[in-house]
This record gives C-alpha cells, sequence and structure tokens, in this order.
C-alpha cells in the first residue's frame, strides 16, 4: 500500500510521513519546498527505503498526473499549503495559486486516477482535504465549532481554504469521489516555521529579542499537538466516511497571552536568562493583526465517537517537550533563519510605514 502525501516537508506533513513510516506505510511526499519546508524534517526515518520525496509544485499538473501514475496511491493526504496568516495579509495570491488553483489540480488529477481503477480499489480509495477552523471565522465568548457551523473565513488565508474545501466538497459530489474533510486548530510541537507563535517565542526569547504579542493577547485558539493531529488524519483516511467531515481538537482552548507566558516560565526553567530574570520581560504588546479573530474553538465530538480518535498530548507536557526540542536543535532554528529574520509582517502600510 502507497499512500501520497502533499506539503510532507512542512510541519504538520512531516509528522504524519514519519507516523506513517514507522508504521511500515510506503509514502509519496510531493513537495515543493517553499521557504516553509525543511528536508531535514524528513531525516532520520525509521524506514527510508519506503519514503520517497518528489520536489514538484501541486499546481504542476503533469507532473501530479505522473507521480499518480508511478506511486498508485490508496490514498492522497492533502495538506500542502500557504499556511501563515500574516504572509496571506501582505500578499494573498500565492494563497489563491497554492491553496485554491494547487487543490483543484489535485482533485482533477485525483478524478482521472480513480476513473482507472476497478471497484474494489476505487472503493478503498481516500483523498483527505486536510483544513483548518479558521474557515468558520470567529466565536464570541462561548461556544464552540462543529461540523454544520457556517464558513465564513475572515483572512485571505482562511478564504484561500474554504475555497480549497468547497472544491473537496464539490469533487465529492460532482465526480462521486471518496472525499473527507478535517478541519483542525492551532497545531504546536517539533519542527514548525518560526513565524508561528510558539518557536517565534521560543527563539526570540532566547537569543535576547523582545517577544511580540498582537493586541492585547487575549485571542483565544484551540491547540493541539502536531502528532495528535497527524494521528487524527490516520484515523480520518481508515476509519471516516466519505463525504463527511470531522473536527480536529483537543479541547486544547488557550489564550495567545497565556500561552506566551507559559513559554517564558517553562524557558526560565530550562535556560534561566544570565541575568537570573524572566523572559516574559521581554513581553511586548504590538499592533493587532488586522481582521484578527478573537475566538476559535473546537467541538471534537463527531471523530471521538464516530472514529474513536481521542487527544492524548496534555498541553503542559506537550509544550515542555516543544521548548526543549527548540532548543535541542539549533540547526533546524538556523536553517529558517535564512528565509525568515523573525520580523513583524501581515501590517497593513500604515502601520508597517509606522514601524519601518
Ligand atoms: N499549522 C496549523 O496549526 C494548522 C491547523 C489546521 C490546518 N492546517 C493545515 O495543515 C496543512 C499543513 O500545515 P503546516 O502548518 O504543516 O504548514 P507548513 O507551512 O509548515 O507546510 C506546508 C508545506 O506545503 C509545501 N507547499 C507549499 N506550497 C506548495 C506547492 N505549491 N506545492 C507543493 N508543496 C507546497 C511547503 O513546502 C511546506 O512543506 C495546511 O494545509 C494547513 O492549512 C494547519
Amino acid at each position: 500500500m502507497t499512500v501520497i502525501v502533499t506539503g510532507g516537508a512542512g510541519f504538520i506533513g512531516s509528522a504524519l510521513v514519519r507516523q506513517l513510516n514507522t508504521l511500515g506505510i510506503s509514502v509519496v511526499t510531493i513537495d515543493k519546498l517553499t521557504y516553509a519546508a525543511n528536508p531535514d524534517n524528513l531525516a532520520n526515518l525509521a524506514r527510508p527505503d519506503l519514503h520517497r520525496l518528489h520536489q514538484v509544485d501541486i499546481c504542476d499538473a503533469p507532473s501530479v498526473r505522473r507521480i499518480f501514475a508511478e506511486a498508485r496511491p490508496s490514498a492522497i493526504y492533502h495538506l500542502a499549503a500557504e499556511s501563515h496568516v500574516d504572509r496571506s495579509i501582505d500578499d494573498p495570491v500565492p494563497f489563491v495559486r497554492t491553496n485554491v488553483e494547487g487543490s483543484a489540480v489535485l482533485l482533477t488529477a485525483t478524478r482521472d486516477y480513480c476513473a482507472g481503477l476497478d471497484a474494489t480499489a476505487r472503493g478503498q480509495f481516500r483523498f483527505l482535504q486536510v483544513s483548518t477552523d479558521e474557515v468558520y471565522g470567529e466565536l464570541g465568548a462561548s461556544g464552540a465549532f462543529d461540523e454544520n457551523s457556517p464558513y465564513r473565513p475572515n483572512s485571505p488565508y482562511a478564504a484561500s481554504k474554504a475555497a480549497a474545501d468547497h472544491f473537496a466538497r464539490a469533487f465529492a459530489r460532482t465526480y462521486d469521489l471518496p472525499v473527507l474533510l478535517t478541519n483542525c486548530g492551532n497545531n504546536y510541537g517539533p519542527r514548525q516555521f518560526p513565524e508561528k507563535l510558539i518557536p517565534l517565542t521560543i527563539l526570540n526569547a532566547v537569543t535576547g529579542k523582545r517577544l511580540p504579542v498582537y493586541g492585547a493577547g487575549r485571542q483565544v485558539r484551540d491547540w493541539i499537538h502536531v502528532d495528535d493531529h497527524a494521528a487524527a488524519l490516520r484515523a480520518v483516511v481508515a476509519r471516516g466516511r466519505p463525504r463527511e467531515t470531522y473536527l480536529v481538537g483537543a479541547r486544547g482552548e488557550m489564550r495567545n497571552i497565556d500561552i506566551v507566558q507559559k513559554v517564558c516560565a517553562l524557558l526560565d526553567a530550562v535556560r534561566p536568562r544570565p541575568d537570573g530574570r524572566s523572559y516574559a520581560e521581554q513581553i511586548e504588546f504590538v499592533t493587532d493583526r488586522p481582521g484578527h479573530d478573537e475566538r476559535y474553538a473546537i467541538d471534537p465530538r463527531k471523530i471521538e465517537s464516530e472514529i474513536g480518535w481521542h487527544a492524548e498530548t496534555a498541553v503542559d507536557r506537550g509544550l515542555r517537550e516543544t521548548v526543549q526540542w527548540y532548543l535541542d536543535n539549533p540547526a533546524f532554528c538556523a536553517r529558517s533563519e535564512v528565509s525568515y529574520d523573525r520580523r513583524r509582517i501581515g501590517l497593513i502600510s500604515d502601520d508597517r510605514e509606522k514601524r519601518a
């Protein structure tokens, strides 16, 4: 059995490839290796003989078709995406290209590939569209998203993911394809590109930089460890019902300021500042992200009851191990600095000029 993982050299994709590889499943990764990827994310696999990486853009239809024909996959896990909200505010077009056009290219190649399968193989085939809770827009102080929540994306990133989700649903219906969707909250863990809150905070802290917190830091996100998310994706492909959506969450709601404070406290314990003061003193409240959603929360009861998946990582342990991982892997961090110097991005032009 061979499966294809798009975006397998990124943060979540590489966690998924590692799990599949450990289980002895043959994986073909399609990844353009953008700034967010790191081929080292796929180094030291337990079974390197069971993994192949193609450096290919998912918008490149002939190459995608060639890979499908060679790999003969039984499932596609589609994770390749432009994934950073702040970058989508600066320039939405690459998000439309990769997230919308690229998804349509993959779905079209899947449609044509499935047409050539016999009835048994077609019945077993799965296409998983991996998406985000951000497509649902923002919640007030209470309640949680579920599978019936309406799509109300607020950022260009969320809009591009919402469009891709709609293509996935439309392909399932129009071409009777076995497509499934997952929408997950904020992931944390090893190998996340340090433009995102947790690795950015860790690296800025230990290099003596300020720790930017947007607005008053009161935005709430529903956090999940990346390994729990990857396990959920495997469970949905194995046991989910085609054409269904499953929300993936760990009941991990936390305010951004509380996450940053927790990271500072963990660093204070394992890598104390030379002056003995807390890293929390480096926190700086900065201009909020334009259109910043206040709160996301996920009701994971459907995936828990129908599929039997449950998140397993307690957030305190997960965060402690994550902090330690970044401290122990300076080569990963140094590599990311080549393409991103941890400067603020995603401000509309007036604010950008003020900060220049
Ligand atoms: N990170 C989160 O918290 C989160 C939460 C929910 C859903 N998701 C979704 O999960 C998926 C993976 O997210 P991530 O955080 O690992 O992102 P990431 O930015 O770390 O990785 C994305 C990967 O996609 C690759 N890629 C980008 N454009 C490509 C293209 N045109 N062709 C081929 N490969 C391309 C990149 O090289 C990179 O390896 C995305 O679809 C994202 O929307 C992420």
